[in-house]
């Protein structure tokens, strides 16, 4: 078992749910200590906000220090390669680095460097483990089960790094995963789980997930308006109104509003989108455990 939290693949169901159980921990505010001062590097090389705050806040309560590397004024900008980066600050004495790339698989080039613990804040159109897991966290805490859920994700599936690692652990938890994509962008090779239409999702979903377009992987400009995409394939009011009682709706955020969900919806009682982002960070708390632990060690306090 590797100690690097790349993908949810390798994790067997019995070791997410020990990180869900250490989620819970983290946020009931039972402390932890590593054995170790630790350092850690933020390596972002995309935008984002929640997934680079919630780490950096994971760390902190964590005691770890943290440094959130420029990418935009480092040598990368002077064609140093990812893997001589991490080389650099492990020699400097970085033990972890938390890392969003717009490659696909960019892990492949340093996963081999077993002394640190790299953590996969994004890759691409491939993975997001953080995100996969402070979703089961919410959806845990909620149903206190995954086995029989019916959970929907609409939006851009071909292009959802969300959608593809939620879709994998959720199937096998026991979740039923379906989708509601445009044609041009479903993915029928690489994930998991079948298309159907918003009438169906609406009357079946547990749980409602919406995704944002990622016009940054497209190489085509979208056929759709706002109000076209809405109509078509958005939450609208009239939807929300439909679903099953106990339905709740997520998104990983960023929301574009009026677009994928109606503005009124974004925080409505059934939902859970802040309490996904608030839940990030005991999500990323386990996660820097795991990896940590098999480099140097800890005990709960
Ligand atoms: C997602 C991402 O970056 O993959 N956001 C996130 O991490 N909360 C989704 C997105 O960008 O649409």
């Amino acid at each position: 078992m590797t100690h690097h939290l790349l993908t949810l693949k390798p994790f067997t169901t019995r070791e997410i749910h020990q990180l869900l159980e250490d989620a819970k921990r983290f946020k009931a505010k039972e402390m932890y200590q590593f054995h170790e001062k630790l350092y850690v590097a933020n390596l972002f090389f995309e935008p984002s906000t929640r997934t680079r705050n919630s780490f950096q806040m994971a760390e902190k309560k964590l005691g770890i220090e943290v440094f959130n590397v420029e990418v935009e004024t480092s040598s990368v900008q002077k064609g140093e390669t990812l893997y001589d980066t991490v080389r650099t600050l492990e020699a400097i004495g970085v033990k972890g680095f938390v890392i969003r790339h717009f490659k696909d698989n960019y892990f492949k080039e340093i996963e081999h460097m077993n002394q640190i613990a790299i953590f996969n804040a994004g890759d691409g159109c491939g993975h997001h483990p953080s995100q996969s897991l402070l979703d089961l966290f919410t959806i845990y805490e909620e149903f206190h089960t995954f086995e029989g859920l019916t959970v929907t994700i609409a939006g851009d599936i071909r292009h959802s790094r969300v959608a593809r690692s939620n879709a994998e652990i959720l199937t096998r938890l026991g979740a039923k995963v379906q989708f509601i994509s445009p044609d041009a962008w479903k993915d029928e090779m690489n994930i998991y789980g079948t298309y159907v239409t918003m009438d169906e999702a609406i009357q079946t979903s547990d749980v409602f997930m919406l995704l944002r377009i990622q016009h940054e992987r497209h190489d085509t400009k979208m056929s759709f308006t706002k109000e076209s995409y809405h109509r078509a394939f958005g939450l609208t009011v009239e939807r929300e109104k439909q679903l099953k009682p106990n339905c709740i709706i997520m998104h990983p955020a960023p929301i574009n509003r009026d677009v994928e969900i109606a503005d009124c919806l974004v925080e409505c009682e059934r939902s859970r989108i802040f309490k996904q982002i608030e839940n990030g960070v005991y999500a990323r708390m386990a996660m820097l455990k795991w990896g940590f632990e098999a480099i140097v060690g800890g005990e709960w306090k």
